[in-house]
């Protein structure tokens, strides 16, 4: 019998000492027989030094100093361009901004390159969701996604072009932001491309020049 008693005391002692310390915190170092090299002195961003007078591993730049350079994403693949806007001061082109409200009209010319990039982007990112046509019943619709606006009804006509730009770089309600995938420039022309498709609503024969009309009829 006493040895049932000590075997269950030992069986208990090693769970306790195995399970019972899981989750604490503990700053020793753990123990490693091959400690290869994964341990080495090294400066942690916002860590400290004494090596330093003021104690901080990470030095302030000289006063004036400009950022130049810097990973670009703007770019449509392989590895990043340097970007010497680095500090995109522009407020009207990098965030749809003037002052604290939108911006009314595009900061980038519109072309007929533009529109036709603006189509193409429009085409990959958006229209599964808001249509071909932007009335909202994109493909999306059909598997379930409720709730998508339509960006072109006459309510949309009075959004200005700043806060188009801001809708797609930094998404609304459900919709999630799309900077990470879609350049600055090609976000402008995509909302080119969103004020042609408006105009298209609206459309009448008289607008299709004389020469195309009789194509309508076919
Ligand atoms: C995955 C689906 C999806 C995609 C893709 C998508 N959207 Fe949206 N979008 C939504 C939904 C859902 C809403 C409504 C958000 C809310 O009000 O909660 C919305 C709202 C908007 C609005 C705001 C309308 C308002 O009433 O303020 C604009 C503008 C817009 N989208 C433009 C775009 C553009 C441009 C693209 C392409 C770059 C795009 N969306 C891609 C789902 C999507």
């Amino acid at each position: 019998m006493r040895w049932v008693f000590l075997g269950i005391a030992l069986l208990t002692s090693i769970v306790v000492s195995i399970l019972g310390t899981r989750g604490t915190v503990n700053s020793r170092r753990p123990l490693m027989l091959f400690p290869d090299m994964n341990a080495q002195p090294r400066y942690d961003p916002q860590g400290s030094s004494n090596f330093f007078a003021d104690g901080r591993v990470m030095r302030t730049p000289p006063s004036g100093t400009v950022p130049f350079g810097g990973a670009d994403y703007e770019c449509d693949a392989g590895s990043p361009r340097q970007n010497p806007d680095f500090l995109q001061a522009d407020d009207a082109y990098y965030r749809g901004k003037q002052g604290s409200g939108w911006v009314s009209k595009s900061p980038v010319k519109l072309d007929i390159e533009l529109l036709r990039r603006g189509r193409e982007r429009y085409d990959i990112h958006c229209a599964i969701c808001h249509g071909a046509t932007g009335t909202g019943a994109g493909v999306m619709t059909k598997f379930g996604m409720a709730g998508v606006a339509s960006i072109t009804d006459d309510l949309h006509k009075l959004m200005s072009d700043g806060e188009y730009f801001n809708v797609i770089t930094n998404g609304k309600g459900r919709m999630m932001p799309y900077a990470p995938q879609i350049s600055v420039r090609d976000r402008w022309a995509i909302v080119a491309y969103i004020r042609a498709l408006m105009r298209s609503q609206s459309g009448r024969p008289s607008d299709i020049p004389e020469a195309l009309r009789g194509e309508l009829k076919r």
